[in-house]
């Protein structure tokens, strides 16, 4: 299996549209599910509006995709090579539904997770078989972000991680091949820097629309061109040493999350879906035209980036 013929996608909220679209845009027929009828009907849209995104991107194409719509798991699942399970955060309802999965499947179809940071082992605790199931953590939004982290579990072969890779790479996306570690890669640095950037802009060392700029060009700009890893050879590593051997002390640790960000979650600023967060959105239009903007963005600079 490269591109799979039947790919079942469970969970039609945020990420599942954007994955169902990457996948057919490249021959295979997806099934996508959910248990709410209204959000399926929903997700049509979505999908077609992630299928467009492509478009412009000229993303990998391949004929003989669709998407289909289904309320029934087990009939999302009957004859699938791969499912990628996008259902919510929660271990119970992860463990509850790969239990149908592996009544619903053939023994050697591949069961994949974009669980977020719980561990795949605990997926696959009371499983049959463990040694199919894998981390497939696609980034938000999925169509955009070409990169997957592809996190084995204890009980996972080898052969499921190759297949895994091969797969992503055939639809033109970059897997990382990771161990299980919690959070995974991304989200450990993304929140690590997080923690950093809210500390600053409690202690009002920097405003936030300041920290917004200096992260966007001073950090943003330039890892997205050369990585972590090569920005250190650029710099030199003496440089780091020097500077991290009195800085990495002064470094917010706190293990929990500040109260700069819990006093606002707990009078319901929420960020763009509740009209206010850091910034304060004037109506759903507002956050409409700033979603697109960052769309927009993110198209640009995938185009760029995938020039280079
Ligand atoms: N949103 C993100 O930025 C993001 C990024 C990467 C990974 N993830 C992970 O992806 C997964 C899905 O996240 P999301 O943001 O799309 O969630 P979401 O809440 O937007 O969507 C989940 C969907 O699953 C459906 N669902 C619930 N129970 C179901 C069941 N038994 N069968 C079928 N469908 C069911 C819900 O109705 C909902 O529409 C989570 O594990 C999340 O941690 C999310």
């Amino acid at each position: 299996m490269t591109i799979p013929k039947t790919t079942a996608v469970i969970g039609a909220g945020t990420m599942g549209p954007g994955i169902a679209a990457t996948l057919s845009r490249c021959g295979s027929n997806v099934r996508l599910n959910d248990v709410d009828s209204a959000v399926l009907e929903r997700s049509k849209a979505a999908t077609e509006l992630a299928s467009q995104v492509l478009g412009r991107l000229d993303a990998p194409e391949a004929p003989g995709g669709s998407v289909s719509f289904e309320l029934d798991l087990e009939k999302a699942c009957a004859g699938a090579d791969l499912v990628i399970e996008a259902v919510p955060e929660k271990l119970a309802l992860k463990r509850e539904i790969f239990a149908r999965f592996e009544q619903a499947v053939a023994a050697d179809t591949i069961l994949a997770t974009n669980t977020s940071g719980i561990p795949i082992s605990d997926i696959a605790a009371e499983l049959a078989h463990p040694e199919r199931v894998i981390g497939m953590h696609w980034s938000n939004p999925p169509h955009l972000i070409p990169m997957i982290e592809v996190v084995p579990g204890e009980k996972t072969s080898a052969a499921v991680v190759e297949q895994l890779v091969a797969t992503i790479k055939a639809f033109g996306f970059e897997p990382v091949v990771e161990k299980e570690v919690p959070g995974f890669v991304e989200n450990r640095i993304l929140y690590a820097i997080l923690r950093e950037c809210v500390s600053l802009v409690e202690r009002g060392v920097v405003t936030q629309a300041d920290m917004d700029t200096a992260v966007k060009w001073g950090i943003g700009y330039k890892l997205a061109v050369i990585g972590p890893m090569r920005l250190l050879d650029m710099a030199g590593l003496d440089i780091y040493q020097s500077v991290g051997s009195y800085l990495n002390r002064d470094l917010c640790n706190d293990a929990e999350v500040s109260s700069f960000i819990t006093d606002k979650t707990a009078a319901g600023k929420l960020g763009m879906k509740s009209l206010g967060g850091m910034y304060d959105y004037a109506d759903q239009d507002d956050v409409n035209a700033n979603r697109a903007r960052i769309a927009a963005g993110l198209v640009a600079v995938r185009k760029t980036l995938s020039a280079l």
